[in-house]
C-alpha cells in the first residue's frame, strides 16, 4: 500500500501536483498514456463539465497558463483567471484571503504560479478539503508540469527512456524547469543526465542528484540524445553571475556547428521563453532538431492528463 503524502492518498493517486519528487515511474508512464489519448486537438471531453479551474498566477506566464487555460476548456471545465497585476493583492489583500474568496466562488483546482519557492505547497495545505493545487511554477523549486511535457515529448520521439544520454544546458541553479526535468529523468530511468554550464550557474550540490557536470558544451554534447536549453534567468540572478550575454553565446550558446557532435537524430528541447542569440541560434530554435513549438502542443495535452487525474473521484 502506497504512503500517503500531500500529493498523492493512500492509494497512490494524484490530489495536488506539487513536485516530480516521489512520484513513482508508473504513475508518470500512466499520465502518458492519458495524455496520448487527448492529444487530438479537435476532440473534446466533458469529464470536467461543472468543474470550476482558476489560475491563480502570481508571475508572468504565456505558454503555461494559456495552455493550462486550453487543457481545461476540452475537458468542458470552467476557467477564472486571477493575474496578481490587476488583482486586489495590490491593495494589501493577503495570499489566504485571496485563496478563501476564489474557494468561496466554488473553485475545484488551482493552478498556482509564484515567485516563492514553496507557495504551492502552502496554497496545498491550506485549501478546503477536496480542492487541488497544481504547481506551475514555484520560485526556483519547482516546475512539474513543464517536467511532464519534456518528457511526454521526449517519449514521443525516442520512445525507451533507459538507453538516452541527455543534455541540459545553461542557468540550472535558477531553474525549477531543470530540478524537475533531473528528478522525471532520474525516475524514468535514462542512462545518463549531463548538466552543462558556467560554475556560476550551477547548483552547488549535485552530488545527490545523480548528473554528470561538464564545464564545457563541446565535450557534455558528445552522443548526447537530447539536448534541453535553459534560458538565462536574469531576474532570479543576485548580482553579476556572467561576463555578459555575448561571452556567454560564444561559450555556450548553442549554434548547428556546435550541436554536431551529439547523435545524428538529437532532439533539442528549450521551455521558451527563448531569448535568440543569447542561450541558441535561430538556425538551431527554428531547424530540424528543434522541437520546441512540439513541447508547447503536447503541453496541453499533458496539462488535461493531470487535471483529469487530480480530479478523479
Ligand atoms: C519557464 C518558467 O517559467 O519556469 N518557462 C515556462 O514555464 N515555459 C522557464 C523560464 O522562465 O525560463
Amino acid at each position: 500500500m502506497p504512503h500517503p503524502t500531500l500529493q498523492t492518498d493512500a492509494q497512490g493517486r494524484l490530489r495536488h501536483l506539487l513536485t516530480i519528487a516521489g512520484l513513482s515511474r508508473e504513475l508518470l508512464q500512466h499520465l502518458f498514456d492519458l495524455a496520448e489519448t487527448y492529444m487530438d486537438p479537435l476532440t473534446k471531453s466533458t469529464e470536467l463539465q461543472g468543474r470550476i479551474i482558476t489560475n491563480l498566477f502570481f508571475e508572468n506566464s504565456t505558454r503555461t497558463r494559456m495552455t493550462f487555460e486550453l487543457a481545461a476548456t476540452r475537458l468542458c471545465a470552467d476557467v477564472m483567471n486571477f493575474n496578481v497585476s490587476t488583482s486586489a493583492t495590490a491593495k494589501g489583500e493577503t495570499l489566504l484571503d485571496t485563496l478563501r474568496n476564489i474557494e468561496a466562488m466554488h473553485t475545484d483546482l488551482f493552478v498556482v504560479r509564484h515567485p516563492l519557492s514553496g507557495a504551492a505547497h502552502f496554497i496545498a495545505q491550506h485549501t478546503a478539503p477536496g480542492v487541488c493545487v497544481i504547481n506551475a511554477g514555484d520560485g526556483r523549486h519547482a516546475h512539474p508540469t513543464q517536467a511532464l511535457l519534456d518528457m511526454f515529448t521526449i517519449r514521443r520521439h525516442k520512445g525507451d527512456f533507459t538507453p538516452l544520454r541527455v543534455a541540459i544546458v545553461g542557468d540550472i541553479l535558477h531553474s525549477r524547469v531543470a530540478r524537475s526535468q533531473i528528478a522525471a529523468l532520474n525516475t524514468l530511468g535514462v542512462s545518463e543526465i549531463r548538466l552543462i554550464g558556467p560554475q556560476t550557474l550551477l547548483p552547488a550540490a549535485t552530488r545527490t542528484l545523480g548528473v554528470h557536470i561538464f564545464p564545457y558544451l563541446a565535450d557534455g554534447l558528445e552522443d548526447v540524445d537530447v539536448v534541453i536549453m535553459l534560458r538565462l534567468q536574469k531576474e532570479r540572478m543576485d548580482g553579476a553571475l556572467l561576463p555578459g550575454t555575448s561571452e556567454y553565446f560564444r561559450l555556450y550558446g548553442l549554434t548547428q556547428a556546435r550541436l554536431a557532435v551529439a547523435k545524428p537524430d538529437v532532439i533539442v528541447m528549450h521551455p521558451g521563453p527563448i531569448n535568440r542569440g543569447v542561450e541558441m541560434d535561430s538556425a538551431v530554435a527554428d531547424g530540424p532538431h528543434s522541437v520546441v513549438l512540439q513541447q508547447v502542443s503536447y503541453g496541453v495535452a499533458v496539462r488535461m492528463a493531470v487535471m483529469s487525474l487530480c480530479l478523479q473521484d
